[in-house]
């Protein structure tokens, strides 16, 4: 029985690829993947419970708040959370921290890590010699971190300047999340290779009748945008001629361990 266990959720491999390590480095570490729960496994006898997962308009992916909210208490253990992020946090780690209260659970540590930004429908993806230069800043900052875990240190996020700024209009941003798959647009280069229909973690894209279609439950990860080998799937004509970003450290038997193989995907 492993005395760790982190639970992550990943859009572009970011906070995947951060799990993997933290997990190699502290060894004895159980990983699972968010999006492949059914049922939360018993946590019982873990010394230590983490959450790993990228930021999402200066807050949390809604399926990561509705599986905080889930998590049970284990009062011997110590819970910690580490957010990547491409920017800007405004405040985002002060509302993981309340999230953590509602759910009625101590949350010890927080950090955040800065790796390259995916958000493709507002920004643009820095250019390969900068992802590497993040990539390898963040290398340094997960040894930190993991040595924080290990020695149960406590470090609690603080209400931030732009806290109350941002909190509304970043709650009225996340609601209308599941809805914003409706502007994804595959144009005629789609090879129906079915590739968006395996890496979308909540099973939001289906074929119907040899259409790829998109259904009403998008976490907005956009990794089906930057996946398609084809650059045929485009947010309306925001992210058209745009580059693509998945982190380059993902191997495939990683996504067919954490990903396909404990979502029942083979
Ligand atoms: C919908 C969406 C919203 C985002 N919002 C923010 C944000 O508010 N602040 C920020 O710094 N980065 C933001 N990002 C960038 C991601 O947090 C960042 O690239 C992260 O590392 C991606 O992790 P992943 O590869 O595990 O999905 C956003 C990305 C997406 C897709």
């Amino acid at each position: 029985m492993n005395e760790n266990i982190i639970f992550f959720f990943s859009g572009t491999g970011n906070s995947f690829d951060v799990t993997l390590k933290i997990a190699e480095k502290m060894k004895n570490t159980d990983v699972i993947n968010i999006s492949s729960i059914k049922t939360i496994p018993t946590i019982t006898n873990y010394k230590r419970i983490g959450l790993v997962f990228p930021i999402y308009g200066f807050t949390m992916p809604n399926i990561v708040s509705k599986f905080i909210l889930k998590l049970p208490l284990n009062s011997n253990a110590y819970y910690f959370c580490i957010v990547t992020l491409g920017g800007l946090s405004f405040g985002a780690e002060y509302r993981i921290l309340e999230m953590f209260n509602k759910a009625k659970l101590q949350l010890q540590y927080l950090s955040k890590i800065f790796m390259p930004e995916n958000y493709i429908i507002v920004t643009k993806i820095p250019t390969e010699k900068t992802i590497m230069k993040i990539l390898n800043n963040s290398i340094k900052k997960v040894i930190k971190i993991t040595e924080d875990i290990k020695k149960y240190k406590e470090q609690k996020p603080k209400k931030s300047l732009f806290y109350n700024l941002v909190k509304n209009i970043s709650k009225e941003e996340t609601e209308k999340w599941p809805l914003k798959a409706k502007n994804y647009k595959i144009n005629n280069d789609c090879t129906k290779c079915k590739k968006c229909i395996r890496v979308c973690p909540v099973e939001n894209i289906k074929m119907v009748e040899d259409e790829i279609l998109f259904e009403e439950h998008c976490e907005y990860c956009l990794c089906c945008i930057h996946i398609c080998p084809q650059r045929a799937i485009n947010y309306g004509n925001k992210t058209i001629g745009k580059k693509r970003y998945i982190n380059p450290n993902i191997e495939i038997e990683d996504m067919k361990k954490y990903c396909y193989k404990q979502r029942n995907f083979v």
